[in-house]
């Protein structure tokens, strides 16, 4: 791996005695708009063959002009916590890569937009691998005591920063946003969260990156140019790094929380690219049968993918109370997480 070091499973952060994180609710959304291959083939050099058979995408969702990422986690908050019955929570984390502004966060604006005025509320930027390490965090408060009730939210709206004019990235990333509340609880009851496997490697930070805007660039009196504020990705060359680190980080999660790949009901990877999640499933021994997939429906939503794809499944009763879930996630950073929880059983859905 380039004389890297291996960095797979770099931290790996046991549950606090006492107070562990449980799932009480769970919620989704994406905009309206749907774009089809067919759709992108009219101005980009692509197929819809090339985009389905290298990524699984067939369409995705995208924002209208004026809708931000605040707009997507505000509705995926409210169905998070209308299935976990109402009431306030203590703190909100949004976790995205595409925030309202460079500055402030993006989450008290969101929190306002509930209701929540008043309480906290701060951004996780780990790009696609942002929810488990929002996840992470929210868990933190919990056992610390600094909440009791955590509203976490992976949003983002990638067509507002994908150049559409780049083939290479426009045909994979999308828009949306998932939302999980957890509550102070223990450690044995269903729905709890277990114990969070984090990593990072910065030294390949250029493979996935907004060159721009930020104080590496202002810091030298130069101004952001138009392609300065573009997502670049060098795909071929992530590809493997996301198998290989996905893979590690997921069984690492699955020893801390005692678990064998056969123990595991339901695998959610980040829907970075339907054969990156065949590749990591086979890798780690899970069967195809039981590795969750609705990047052929929504693309690449970021750090939406995992809660998207968990609110979706359980809203059509893929989850049987007490299923055990594992969910690993990569991205720009690089930076990459997984870990482990059982199924509630007990959430509202719809209306
Ligand atoms: N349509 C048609 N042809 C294309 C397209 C397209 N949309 N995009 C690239 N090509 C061409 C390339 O130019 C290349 O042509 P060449 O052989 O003549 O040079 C050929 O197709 C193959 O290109 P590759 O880049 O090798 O294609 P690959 O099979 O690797 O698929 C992809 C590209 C989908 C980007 C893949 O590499 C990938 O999924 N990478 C990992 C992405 C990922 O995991 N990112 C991290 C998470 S996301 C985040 O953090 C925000």
């Amino acid at each position: 791996m380039n004389g890297h070091p291996d960095l797979s499973a770099a931290t790996a952060v046991a549950p606090a005695a006492g107070r562990a994180a449980v799932i009480a609710g769970v919620g989704s959304w994406v905009p309206p708009r749907i774009v089809t291959n067919e759709e992108l083939t009219r101005y980009l050099d692509t197929s819809d063959e090339w985009i389905r058979s290298r990524t699984g995408i067939a369409r995705r969702h995208v924002v209208d002009p004026g809708v931000g990422t605040a707009a997507l986690a505000i509705e995926a908050g409210a169905a998070a916590l209308k299935s976990a019955g109402g009431g306030d929570v203590d703190s909100v984390i949004v976790a995205t890569a595409t925030p309202e502004r460079l500055c402030p966060a993006t989450a008290p604006q969101v929190a306002a937009g509930l209701g929540l005025s008043g309480v906290a509320a701060h951004d996780v930027a780990a790009v696609c691998s942002g929810f488990v390490y929002a996840l992470n965090s929210a868990a933190g408060q919990i056992a610390t005591g600094t909440a009791d009730r955590v509203l976490v939210i992976g949003a983002d709206a990638f067509s507002t920063i994908v150049d559409p004019m780049d083939r290479q990235t426009a045909v994979i990333f999308a828009d949306g946003a998932g939302a999980v509340v957890l509550r102070a609880g223990s450690a044995s009851e269903p729905g709890a969260l277990g114990p969070c496997v984090l990593g990072s490697d910065g030294e390949l930070a250029e493979l996935i990156m907004i060159p721009g805007g930020g104080s590496a660039q202002r810091s030298t009196g130069q101004l952001p140019g138009p392609d300065d504020l573009w997502f670049h990705m060098r795909g071929r060359d992530v590809y493997r790094y996301a198998v290989e680190h996905t893979s590690n980080a997921a069984l690492a999660a699955l020893d801390r929380a005692g678990w064998r790949p056969a123990d595991v009901d339901c695998f959610i990877p980040h829907q970075a690219n339907a054969r990156i999640c065949t590749a990591v499933g086979e890798r780690i021994g899970i069967p195809a049968d039981r590795v969750a997939s609705n990047i052929e429906r929504v693309g690449n939503t970021a750090a939406a993918s995992i809660p998207l794809l968990i609110a979706e499944s359980a809203a059509t009763g893929a989850f049987d109370p007490g299923a055990r879930i594992l969910i690993a996630a990569f991205g720009g950073g690089l930076a990459w997480g997984a870990t482990t929880f059982t199924w509630p059983g007990t959430l509202g859905f719809g209306d």
